[in-house]
């Protein structure tokens, strides 16, 4: 018999930052910085229109219950939604990570306040035994993050993913359970 796991236990709360459950709602502010061509340069997809901000916006929960395989969390500051972090794990115990920021924040320490908190997360509740990122090359800010969080590079992958006409390189950086908060 198969049995349904637990709510996520969020919402999160650190210094500065709540991380919660996306709501009708976030579909004005995810289009916001979502449509914005700056924000999604790097990114596996086009810019978004406000209609798919809203299809997003309904898979990031079901019954205001956060999925513990795609994982999507609002970030907010003082009531604000200003950007999401991500965490895609399928079946196993390793995951990929993921963060957008409203770019009207960018250079706070934001993204790694809010990362931090996703990792801690994935390796805590979520028992997570590898975290990976996968920056375009290009993406100086999202690859200073990943170092400052601790993931180390691995690899590079050349043209792995097709964006429009282009074919994108990714790097992999990841960090271990052993690694998190010890090395
Ligand atoms: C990638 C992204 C999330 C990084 O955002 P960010 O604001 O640069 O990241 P951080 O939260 O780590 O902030 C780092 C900056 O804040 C500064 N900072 C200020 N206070 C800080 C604090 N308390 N802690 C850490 N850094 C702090 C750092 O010095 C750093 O400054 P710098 O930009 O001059 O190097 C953001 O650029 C983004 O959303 N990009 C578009 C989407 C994208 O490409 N996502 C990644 C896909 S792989």
């Amino acid at each position: 018999m198969f049995s349904v796991p637990a709510p996520l236990n969020v919402p999160i709360r650190t210094e500065r930052l709540v991380l919660r459950a996306a709501r009708a709602d976030d579909v004005d502010d995810l289009y916001r910085y979502m449509s914005d061509a700056e924000v999604c340069r790097y990114l596996r997809h086009e810019p978004f229109g406000l209609e798919e901000c809203r299809r997003h916006v309904e898979h990031w929960t079901f019954d205001g219950i956060v999925s513990r395989r795609w994982l999507r969390l609002v970030i907010e500051i003082n009531g604000h939604h200003v950007g999401f972090v991500s965490l895609d794990r399928g079946e196993s115990d390793t995951a990929e990570a993921g963060w957008v920021l409203d770019p009207s924040v960018e250079g706070r320490g934001i993204a790694y306040e809010a990362a931090t908190a996703l990792l801690d997360l994935g390796f805590g509740e979520l028992e997570m035994h590898r975290i990976e990122a996968r920056p375009d090359p290009r993406n100086a800010r999202s690859i200073r993050l990943c170092q400052r969080l601790g993931l180390i590079r691995e690899g590079h992958l050349r043209e792995v993913t097709p964006v429009g006409d282009e074919r994108r390189d990714e790097l992999v950086f990841a960090i271990l359970l052993a690694e998190w908060r010890h090395g």
